[in-house]
């Protein structure tokens, strides 16, 4: 099937070369957009006998019974037994009335579109439709993709048990972790798990459906999934084992899709959901507030809660830091201790100040318990008894974290602006964001306390992927951050930028979910108008060695031939390419004489042995390469957790964040303090010290799994837990990567491993060098000082400007000549992360 694969790949590439473009297809009928069914207009229900068709467990699902041929689908019906109050809330989602078209067009077609509102049950209801239709009989399972890991996790959980189903059956699995059993027959997973499986087995034989949710995200992953799929698909029924295959999205620009040639010669069918969209007011701003968007929004919620009628509110602010400023000033303005009703008042108060008493004095046990348990030998920690009254404020705001609706802080109110608000009702202000643990994530599901308003404050996974019931108001500061690349410097950046005019409309329509909604705009309609109109898809943005490689080792050598839905620039194909070629995951090409002929050979370069092992780890080339030559010297366990800890996003908290008060923001500089104690320690002695942050997180890996890696000593250490469990799991998982690969090696994971030796000390760097060869960086010397600007400063190959050791690296005050980056991050500055002292060779 690659050499069907490769024909297919050449026949499109001839048709693109030709310039003649077969004359389009007609649209069959059937194909193009589907009518909706009768009835299921805006705010109407529709008929209850179409639900009685879809919703009932014992009747046959409406399937298909109008239509001509027989269809390629299987004529088993699987029985669910959901509860009755189930399946009524199942009844009121707009999606049930399109059942039988979504299966009638799914029967007749092998690619489905299926377009709707966000909430209108698509991520729920399908897979649910496709089950009972019998699509995962015979063993086999029915794939659900989704871009973010929180969807996938909190989906498999909603379907289980909508279904009444268990999470043996109704599964997910995430890049470190899954609950996928024999028994699964629904399968949720991120779009980059399905990618590796694609790698194991082409076809993806245990799979009769596959759907791709998220589409319009246009997250790479997805976007390259469609592409294989669409040769997937022809390739399984030539074989006569069909798969179909849906693809899910919010209504924005499925012309990328449908109009496109190459990607599918044949246009699929489109469903479209009409949803029950109440009518959203959208009020914007009379001017566009500069700076403080935070503060606009904190004002907006203030008016809304102080003057509207109940409902929810959802504000959309851009990053973590901004998130966690808001629901801490929101609750200093709204506390709930104070508004209770009196007569509940007393007594809630008294068994929750009992409650919040105990489980203050069973952490502080718990640390003390931890804390004097760490052996000294390897890998130091403080002794324990230091930093109490940190690990206190530590616990305030973890309760903010949780949501806790307790504020037992009220002495410094007052402190925002003035603001007095006089609420007659308390606010349950909740935070969502994509790093926040999934337990915490979830409660916005459920419903505030009785004689609360809900707040959410979240950042853009709210936009789409998550539906929060019960919002009326939602609160939009207009800009979204996001990480912006530059592709000839490699530089990055996260940057505040304007939203796109649809996600700005996908922001407002969440506050029509249940009842007519206002949705607030920070901005005025004239800067609106400026937006521009989509956002462009990840494809367009970032780097694609990663793709390139997985693609080459589906041996797809042509990638330029792919049909990718929106595709890559030849720029970034060629950089990518490049890179690959300078790892040896890649051939180089021949010397050739003409440059056209070189350009060609350049973005055709065949895989090596070397890139086959490398795309077998989960990591990026980069890393995959260190993995890949540190099978010597015992150097392999190492390398596994220096690639784990780099891979995994922000090891270290986030201590630089604005404080609210002065009593924070002492707080915030002791821990501040402490941590670059700790890395000071952590970073080690004699030759350790040239291996700079690597140590750094070698040891702060290894004193964590020391102290049996529990929450309080991360939190005592300025580390993040959850990113600690996930360089735990990514660990376990590399080291199986690399026993399939090797099994000579016979690893396993060593939690609590020796600090390395001073000759692996030195092949560790060789190692890192060797992955980040490229990223090199030679300190400024002194008679090059030009002014300033220079001070301090370091030169790269590519950049004309300085950049610097970042001041959270255990080397900026060392400064050392040569150093290899992780990456450049442009803040005020250009700062090198994740640097490591060199000398020049390095021997
Ligand atoms: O995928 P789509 O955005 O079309 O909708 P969905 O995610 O299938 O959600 C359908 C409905 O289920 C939403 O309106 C949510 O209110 C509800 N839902 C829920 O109550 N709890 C969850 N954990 C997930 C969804
Ligand atoms: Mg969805």
């Amino acid at each position: 099937y690659r050499q069907e694969l490769e024909e297919e790949d050449s026949e499109s590439s001839v048709e693109s070369e030709s310039n003649e473009a077969p004359a389009s297809e007609p649209v069959q009928a059937g194909a193009g957009v589907l009518p909706a069914a009768p009835g299921a207009g805006p705010g109407s229900p529709g008929p209850s006998s179409q639900h009685s068709l879809a919703g009932t467990t014992s009747a046959p699902p409406g399937v298909a019974s109008t239509l001509a041929r027989p269809p390629a689908k299987p004529s088993v019906f699987i029985p669910v037994n959901r509860t009755p109050e189930m399946q009524e809330e199942r009844l009121k989602l707009p999606i049930l009335a399109e059942e039988q078209v979504i299966m009638e067009a799914v029967a007749e077609h092998p690619i489905v579109i299926v377009c709707g509102e966000t909430g209108s049950g698509k991520t729920t209801q399908v897979p649910q439709f496709l089950y009972e239709a019998g699509y995962s009989s015979d063993n086999s399972i029915i794939g659900i993709t989704e871009p973010r890991r929180v969807a996938a996790v909190a989906m498999s959980q909603r379907v289980a048990k909508e279904m009444n189903l268990s999470q043996r059956v109704v599964s997910y699995q995430i890049r470190y972790e899954g609950n996928v059993t024999e028994e699964t027959r629904i399968k949720f997973m991120t779009d980059g798990v399905l990618l590796k499986e694609i790698q194991k087995d082409f076809l993806l034989l245990r799979y009769k459906v596959v759907l791709i949710d998220e589409a319009h995200e246009r997250s790479v992953y997805t976007d390259i999934l469609i592409g294989l799929l669409s040769r997937i698909v022809s390739l399984r029924a030539k074989r006569h084992l069909p798969l179909k295959l849906l693809i899910m999205s919010a209504t924005l620009r499925v012309e990328d899709f449908t109009q496109n040639q190459r990607l599918f010669p044949q246009p699929p069918p489109v469903v479209k959901v009409e949803s029950r969209q109440f009518p959203v007011t959208v009020h914007f701003n009379k001017r566009t507030p500069l700076e403080d968007y935070s503060g606009e929004c904190f004002r907006k919620v203030c008016k809304i809660h102080r003057m509207l009628p109940a409902g929810g509110i959802l504000v959309f602010l851009t990053g973590q830091a901004e998130v966690h400023a808001l629901c801490r000033r929101l609750r200093r303005a709204f506390p709930h201790t104070r508004r209770r009703p009196p007569e509940k008042d007393q007594e809630d108060s008294v068994e929750e100040m009992r409650k919040f008493k105990k489980s203050r004095t069973r952490a502080k046990k718990a640390q003390a318990a931890t804390l004097p348990q760490i052996s000294l030998d390897n890998y130091s920690v403080l002794p324990a008894g230091e930093g109490d009254e940190d690990r206190e404020a530590e616990m305030d705001e973890e309760e903010e974290a949780l949501g806790s609706d307790l504020d037992l802080d009220l002495g410094d109110e007052g402190t925002d602006g003035g603001e007095q608000p006089d609420a007659s009702l308390p606010l349950h202000v909740l935070p969502l964001y994509s790093l926040l643990a999934p337990e915490k994530q979830a409660q916005v599901f459920q419903p505030p306390p009785e004689g609360t308003r809900l707040c959410v404050v979240a950042t853009n996974v709210a936009e789409t992927s998550l539906t929060i019931p019960g919002i009326k108001y939602v609160v939009d500061c207009g800009k979204v951050k996001k990480r912006h690349y530059d592709r000839v410097t490699g530089v990055s950046s996260f940057r505040v930028s304007w939203v796109s005019q649809a996600s700005a409309d996908q922001r407002a329509g969440r506050a029509g979910r249940m009842e007519p909604g206002h949705c607030y705009r920070l901005y005025s309609s004239a800067v609106f108008s400026d937006f521009e109109q989509f956002p462009p898809p990840e494809m367009a943005r970032r780097p694609v060695e990663d793709l390139i490689l997985q693609m080459k080792a589906l041996n797809i050598e042509k990638v330029i031939n792919f049909p990718f839905p929106t595709p890559p620039s030849v720029e970034a194909l060629i950089a990518a390419e490049e890179l690959l070629v300078a790892l040896g995951a890649l051939q180089a090409p021949q010397k050739t004489e003409s440059m056209k002929q070189l350009q060609r050979s350049r973005l055709s370069c065949p895989i090596t042995a070397l890139g086959r092992t490398m795309a077998t780890f989960p990591v990026a080339p980069r890393y995959a390469k260190m993995l890949a030559l540190s099978r010597q010297h015992g150097c392999l366990p190492y390398a596994i957790t220096i690639v784990a800890a780099m891979t995994v996003r922000e090891l270290f908290e986030e201590l630089d964040r604005p404080a609210a008060s002065d009593e924070e923001l002492s707080r915030l500089k002791d821990r501040r303090a402490r941590v670059a104690q700790m890395k000071r320690i952590w970073a080690g002695q004699g030759a350790a010290r040239k291996l700079g942050d690597i140590m750094v997180l070698l040891g702060a890996v290894g004193a964590c799994e020391y102290s049996g890696c529990s929450p309080q000593f991360c939190e005592a250490n300025g580390l993040r837990y959850k990113a600690m469990m996930e360089i735990r799991r990514l660990r376990g998982q590399l080291t199986t990567a690399v026993n399939t690969v090797c099994p000579e090696a016979g690893l396993f994971v060593d939690p609590k491993m020796q600090p390395p030796s001073e000759s692996q000390v030195t092949y560790l760097r060789q190692i890192v060098v060797a992955g980040l060869g490229d990223h090199l960086a030679r300190r400024v010397q002194s008679e090059d000082l030009l002014d300033d600007k220079w001070k301090n400063a370091y030169k790269t190959p590519l950049l004309d400007d300085p950049v610097f050791i970042h001041p959270s690296s255990v080397l900026f005050k060392e400064l050392p000549e040569f150093v290899v980056y992780q990456e450049i991050v442009e803040t005020t500055k250009m700062y090198m992360k994740g640097s490591q002292a060199g000398g020049w060779p390095l021997a």
